[in-house]
């Protein structure tokens, strides 16, 4: 298949990028580089040895989207375009909204006049929200969210699936991802955030390398084992295999099909810094410190879904994702070069 990766020169798209081209699909990657680096083009094509397709456009931009579908036959799009820093999208509720919400717009028209029929979109466990149980569920409805980003997703999958009921031969299917978490084994692609990262795995590397001082702990006091949250973090290459697997089931199906990619298992904030520590040789200075606004104490997936339906399992244990982790930002200190 040819697939529009939009947003394709992040951290998961990037990694998708590779687990397609080597399962023999093509790509094309449209991306404006405001939060990854056109580095990460070359080091997919380095790593695969296959050419890439790639457009430095705006998501949202519907002539360029226009110009992008008209030189380029298409069977899908995976879109992974879209602001992700949670307490960032508190500040700019607007701009998250209007990016958000845009670019699956412009997609969704750009498709309809290309006649593209497949979509796949990079969703979020936040959709959960706060009022459903733990292990989520994909049969439980969504919830409300403490933010407008995690809102952004819940928007984007009804806009998604209110698609598929007026248009019988459309094809959708929203991952719902827990915790990203790792890199290429190669250590050539990786995570990259811009700034103070916002995520725990980014922030523990930056400390390992010397970027940081110390990391905070958000929390030592929440009704978990050892009092700090628990999440399902999850292989950054599984998550690339289950988009695999999930454009291989969305080309051969209509309607829309909801899957959470996540291992099942979760791990508190302490087991992280210890299980990394484990696997770097490195010892991570940290402290606690408060709570941080809009955490949940724990939640993890019921992954059963996946794995019945798309075939699709995790293989990479915790320990890979922190050894694969620190090669990246060993091999990487500052990243990408820009
Ligand atoms: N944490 C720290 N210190 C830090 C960063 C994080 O203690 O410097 C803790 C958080 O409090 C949380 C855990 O590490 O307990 C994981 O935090 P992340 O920010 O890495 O991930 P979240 O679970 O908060 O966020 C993820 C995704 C979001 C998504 C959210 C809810 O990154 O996109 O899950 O589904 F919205």
């Amino acid at each position: 298949m040819n697939i529009l990766l939009a947003g394709g020169a992040g951290y998961i798209g990037s990694h998708t990028a590779v687990e397609l081209l080597s399962a023999g699909h093509s790509v094309v990657i449209v991306d404006d580089y405001s939060n990854s680096s056109p580095e990460a083009i070359n080091r997919i094509e380095e790593i695969t040895g296959k050419k890439v397709t790639a457009y430095t456009a705006d998501v949202k931009d519907k002539a360029a989207m226009r110009k992008v579908f008209g030189e380029n036959k298409l069977d899908c799009v995976i879109h992974f375009a879209g602001l992700k820093a949670v307490g960032e999208s508190v500040q700019q509720p607007v701009r998250y909204y209007r990016n958000n919400i845009d670019t699956t717009l412009t997609l969704l028209e750009c498709m309809q006049e290309a006649d593209v029929k497949c979509i796949v979109f990079s969703s979020s466990a936040t959709v959960y929200g706060e009022e459903n149980k733990i292990p989520y569920v994909e049969t439980m409805k969504r919830g409300s969210c403490s933010n407008p980003y995690g809102w952004t997703k819940v928007m984007m999958e009804e806009i998604l699936e209110d698609a598929t009921v007026a248009d019988k031969d459309l094809s959708v299917v929203l991952l719902r991802y827990f915790n990203p978490i790792g890199a290429h084994d190669s250590g050539m692609l990786g995570e990259d955030p811009q700034g103070i990262p916002n995520n725990l795995m980014p922030y523990i590397a930056q400390v390992a390398v010397g970027r940081r001082d110390k990391l905070t702990v958000f929390g030592g006091d929440y009704p978990t084992p050892d009092g700090t949250c628990r999440r399902d973090y999850i292989h950054v290459m599984d998550l690339a295999n289950g988009h695999l697997k999930a454009v291989e089931y969305a080309a051969q199906h209509k309607g829309t099909e909801v899957f959470n990619l996540g291992t099942g298992t979760p791990y508190s904030v302490l087991e992280i810094i210890k299980a990394f520590e484990n696997a770097s040789g490195v010892n991570i200075k940290y402290e606690i410190g408060p709570r941080r606004a809009g955490d949940l104490p724990e939640f993890w997936a019921n992954a059963n879904k996946a794995a019945n339906v798309l075939g699709w399992k995790t293989v990479r244990t915790l320990e890979d994702m922190c050894k694969d982790t620190w090669k990246w930002q060993s091999m990487n200190p500052q990243g990408y070069i820009k």
